[in-house]
């Protein structure tokens, strides 16, 4: 039996509580790069998401973040990130998240973004909507850039890799109310998804990060396509824009420079 959204849901949650027990206290933080960390949290999460999943969906593949991708059946694939917003979580800063996502050939099938802080429950399957905690929800209708809310990130090679997103991030800065940077992109897209923000975007993130969100964002009526304005934002090389439907042209102009 393939997985439900309400499976997602739960084991969503169940991932979340335990992060949210941990936050706060002193965690065994290693450095997979100067600024790309993993904590105690990460590992406690995906170990608890994947033996579920292993155990439940012997079959599936699974790509999850802090260890990789799984053999299995290529049709169904999960993927996981057990704590999306870990700099965030390391220093305190409540706002993190848990995503899973379900694909069958394919094609992503069913996304939920767990904010455990908030208890705010972002999910969707496709072709039936999104919603939060139960509650159907969609993007802003914010008509242009001056009166647009934007997010974005910065990729963690930052420091090394000349294209680090600092142009797009100078130019929205004049050209918005304003940019935010929050830390968990899997947050990013479901707030575009409710209309919190009108627009994100992000260079060189990884399919956990953006599976999830970018079917909440989709399935709430968002715009959602990599930087080039393809649709298919989950291979590499990876970039997302989510925007409203008015926005994200605009947005798609600039980032083509
Ligand atoms: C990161 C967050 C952040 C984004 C980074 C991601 P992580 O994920 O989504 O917002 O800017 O590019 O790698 O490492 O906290 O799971
Ligand atoms: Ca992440
Ligand atoms: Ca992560």
């Amino acid at each position: 039996m393939p997985p439900t959204l309400t499976d997602l849901i739960t084991l969503a949650k169940q991932a979340g509580e335990i992060l949210r027990s941990s936050f706060g206290q002193h965690l065994r933080v290693d450095h997979k790069g100067v600024i790309d960390l993993v904590s105690e949290a990460d590992r406690q999460s995906e170990q608890f998401l994947l033996s579920h999943i292993r155990h439940n969906y012997p079959l599936d593949r699974i790509v999850a973040e802090e260890s990789g991708e799984s053999a299995g059946i290529i049709d169904h694939t999960w993927y996981v990130d057990p704590l999306d917003g870990t700099v965030n979580y390391v220093h305190g800063l409540p706002i993190y998240s848990v995503s899973i996502a379900y694909a069958e050939e394919g094609k992503l099938h069913l996304g939920v973004v767990y904010d455990p802080m908030r208890d705010e429950c972002f999910s969707a399957q496709t072709g039936a909507g999104a919603w939060m905690n139960g509650k159907a929800i969609h993007p802003s209708n914010a008509p242009d850039l001056d009166h647009a809310m934007l997010v974005t990130g910065f990729p963690y090679d930052i420091r090394t890799n000349p294209d680090n997103n600092l142009d797009h991030y100078a130019h929205f800065a004049l050209h918005s109310q304003g940019v935010r940077r929050l830390g968990s992109a899997a947050l990013d897209l479901s707030y575009v998804a409710c209309g919190r923000f009108d627009g994100f975007w992000e260079l060189r993130l990884n399919p956990w990060d953006v599976a999830a969100g970018g079917l909440i964002a989709i399935e709430a009526g968002a715009i959602v396509t990599n930087m080039v304005g393809e649709a298919d934002f989950l291979f590499p090389p990876q970039s997302i824009l989510a925007a409203n439907p008015l926005i994200h042209p605009l947005m798609l102009a600039e980032l083509q420079h």
